[in-house]
């Protein structure tokens, strides 16, 4: 007796001292518990856990079809999506766990992309902040308002690297960068998820769009792609990597195809690289109908063989389709889909279900109560206003124009200075604009209303095709009937009486985002006239930009002496500009995307390749340039001001060369010359001299925030160890080659210090 107490004592101790076994035990019971389910289900069960459908969010609420509701009760859904409030995802579930056979919950999934009530700045915005802990936090904030309103999954982080400013969707990336995009990806899924999935104050999270979405040729969405394996491997797919080592739970197809075979039915992708070779455990999801347009892509013949291929493939779940739940059953008894695959796909989703505690407490806690209690919390509104500052990118600030000095008289004019529902952005669907701050809201609360003078100078667009197409697909654009003369002249007769002219312009919300592709990514030609118009009163003109993409910007940045980039920054984004305007806050943000000086130049990007004629000095022919524009970006990648002068000083390498197994330790000393405190990002980049292959000029492997008060200077710190200096060699394998390395550490990717170390064998 005694003896077996204290040998269940060492397993205790064991079990406690190690959180492995302990995970491994609560694997084995759900393991059991899963096979206890599956024992009983019928293959049709078995593929309506495979299938997930759409919500409608109709004026009146959300709703499901009635179609799709008697699909729930005979068990053959597993999923819905576009459905919260605690109303609807409780009523539903509620069928799910009480008139279905086996009681299997549901899963509810939703685009929760930068928020879910309190909408934060668009991805791409808060990315050029460059904080991780800050990103973490919004998504924390998401999580917990979406878990509030019934749901359980997040098709986010999008993780897709995007260089091709014409593709709407890289506002809802993280930019250009994959190094960079790595650390966000793992931030965000860290934020979304937590420790655990049971938390029922936390979603599972879904990287996405897998793979090389952002490659898409031209830059029109959901067009093909066909880039180089060490292409896909070195730019595209380290951030789904990092996904996965941050502990994601799913992962969803990409629309387009990689060199002819379309990344849903990509079995070397979803089997071999992710399953094999990265060990992913959580589900697979296709992306909205991904899988009948395997007939479109030409490589389905029919709705049976596209839900054979993406099955075989290793999609474990069709996103709105039935191709699956009619499909499957008829492939296994004629031999072309193994019934271990189904088998397999299932196991996984109902893993996630059961981490997600929904067989314990199918409704996780939720109540009209609770939502009311987290959702637009005054402290999820605080977050939302600091994380909007510090997504404001200062792009240029001639005769320090800004901040805005006291007692200035103010003259804000533009189509966007009163726009609430360009503020929260796109992919914003559960976020009510109408409560989101305007700029002219934010500027007037903080300034008051008397020394600030409005005009709206100009309509967004004039093209009034595009108008009504953007209207029909939620811009809620009104058109001022007055004439764009008769407008101009209004702007101009106010910002006459004005100290310092603010000027929205920009993007509505609807010109970037999913299948918002542009050809001319420009801020419209009748705003273009307005700021014209502004320019001949010689007076200090602000832009401020609204946008979801890097915009050319050529003759915007020579009419203008301030140009302050503010993306579309959620709820608070109003406040947060003021804020920046009137000097509150020292503007941080540093861009994440180059922005070219033309569409010709696309893609523009900083970490490229150099060539056998690089150009060196701006005169040579024959080199690798163009003849009428430079090669660079206007504004680079780690680009963006502050209203005071950060300086680097005194680059220090800990030694000359190192072995692979040593670190490199490398200081900086950074000093705040101006006479305000502000925060810099201070980057570094590396450079391998000469490879087996071609390398980039930079690639960015690491940052660091500093806060510094006037006049002070700190030592920035940071450390190379050999993972930094690996790369997909010749043969496709990971690894570092011996031989020199420039270090340039900076404030962007184009002014740094510079030295060199050596790596030995
Ligand atoms: C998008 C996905 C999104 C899905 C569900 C698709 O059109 O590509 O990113 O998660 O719709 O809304």
């Amino acid at each position: 007796m005694l003896r077996s107490t204290f040998q269940f004592c060492q397993v205790a101790l064991l079990l406690l001292s190690s959180g492995a076994p302990i995970a491994a035990l609560s694997d084995q019971k759900m393991n059991r518990f899963i096979d206890q389910l599956m024992s009983q289900m019928t293959l049709e069960e078995k593929i309506g856990q495979m299938t997930q459908y759409s919500a409608n969010m109709a004026q009146t609420g959300v709703n499901l079809p009635q179609n799709y509701e008697r699909e729930v009760l005979r068990g053959r859904v597993g999923s819905i999506f576009n459905a919260y409030t605690p109303e609807f995802t409780l009523k539903m579930q509620r069928l799910a766990v009480e008139q279905t056979r086996l009681k299997i919950p549901l899963l509810y999934g939703f685009d929760v992309v930068h928020g879910h009530r309190t909408v934060f700045p668009i991805p791409l915005a808060e990315s050029s902040s460059w904080d991780l802990h800050l990103m973490q936090a919004t998504a924390r904030i998401a999580a917990a308002e979406a878990a509030a309103d019934g749901l359980h999954w997040t098709f986010a982080p999008m993780v897709d690297v995007a260089r091709d400013p014409r593709w709407g969707r890289v506002s809802e990336s993280t930019g250009e960068d994959p190094w960079l995009n790595s650390l966000i990806a793992a931030a965000r899924v860290r934020g979304f998820q937590g420790e655990v999935l049971s938390d029922p104050t936390r979603v599972m999270a879904c990287v996405k769009h897998f793979a090389a979405y952002g490659a898409a040729e031209g830059g029109r969405d959901y067009n093909v792609v066909d880039i180089s394996k060490r292409e896909l491997f070195e730019t595209y797919l380290p951030p789904f990597l990092a996904a996965i080592k941050a502990g994601v739970g799913s992962l969803m197809t990409a629309f387009n195809d990689i060199s002819g075979v379309p990344a849903t039915a990509d079995g070397w992708l979803l089997r071999d690289i992710l399953r094999d070779r990265w060990g992913f455990t959580g589900f697979v999801v296709s992306d909205y109908t991904a899988i009948p347009e395997l007939i479109p892509h030409g490589v389905a013949s029919n709705l049976e063989h596209a839900a054979e291929l993406a099955i075989n493939a290793g999609v474990d779940m069709e996103m709105q389709g039935s191709t699956y739940i009619d499909h499957v059953e008829n492939l296994i008894r004629s031999g072309r889909v193994n019934v271990k695959t189904v088998d397999e796909a299932v196991r996984r989703l109902l893993a996630a279900k059961y981490k997600l505690g929904l067989f314990d407490d199918p409704y996780r806690n939720v109540s009209k109560e609770r939502a009311a209690r987290v959702l637009m919390a005054p402290t999820h509104l605080q977050v939302a206003r600091q994380m909007a500052r510090k997504s404001i990118v200062l792009l240029k600030n001639d005769k320090q124009v800004l901040p805005i000095k006291a007692g200035e008289k103010i003259a804000l004019i533009g189509p966007l200075a009163d726009r609430k529902r360009d503020m929260i952005g796109n992919w914003s669907g559960a976020g009510d604009w109408r409560i989101a701050v305007s700029l002219r809201d934010g500027l007037s609360e903080a300034y008051g209303s008397k020394r600030l003078n409005y005009a709206r100078g100009s309509n967004i667009l004039e093209d009034r095709d595009l108008l009504a197409f953007l209207n029909q697909h939620g811009g809620e654009i009104d058109i001022d009937p007055r004439s764009p003369a008769e407008m101009i002249r209004e702007a101009v007769s106010v910002a006459k009486r004005s100290d310092v002219i603010v000027v929205a312009l920009g993007e509505t919300q609807g010109m970037s985002g999913e299948a918002a592709s542009r050809t001319q990514i420009r801020v419209p030609e009748n705003q273009l006239l307005l700021l014209r118009a502004l320019r001949t009163l010689n007076k200090p003109i602000v832009l401020v930009l609204m946008n979801g993409r890097p915009l050319v910007l050529e003759e915007e940045s020579q009419l203008a002496d301030a140009i302050l980039e503010t993306w579309f920054l959620g709820t608070q984004g109003g406040h947060a500009i003021a804020d920046i305007l009137l000097g509150r806050e020292n503007p941080s943000g540093k861009l994440t995307m180059s922005f070219p000086r033309d569409e010709g130049q696309i893609p523009v990007y900083y970490s490229h390749r150099n060539t056998g004629r690089p150009q060196l000095s701006g005169g040579d022919r024959w080199v690798s340039r163009y003849i009428d524009s430079a090669n660079e970006p206007l504004y680079p990648f780690g680009w963006g001001l502050s209203y005071t002068q950060f300086e680097y000083s005194d680059l220090q390498l800990s030694a000359g060369a190192i072995k692979p197994d040593q670190k490199l330790v490398v200081n900086v000393t950074v000093s705040n010359a101006g006479s305000r405190a502000g925060e810099e990002t201070v980057q570094l980049y590396i450079r391998d001299l000469v490879g087996s292959i071609t390398r980039p000029l930079k690639q960015l492997r690491g940052f660091k925030k500093v806060y510094l008060e006037a006049g002070k200077s700190q030592t920035v710190q940071f450390e190379l160890t050999l993972e930094d200096l690996k790369f997909y060699n010749r043969k496709l394998t990971f690894a570092a080659e011996p031989g020199d390395f420039e270090v340039m550490v900076g404030g962007n990717s184009k002014e740094f210090l510079k030295s060199n170390f050596r790596l030995t064998d």
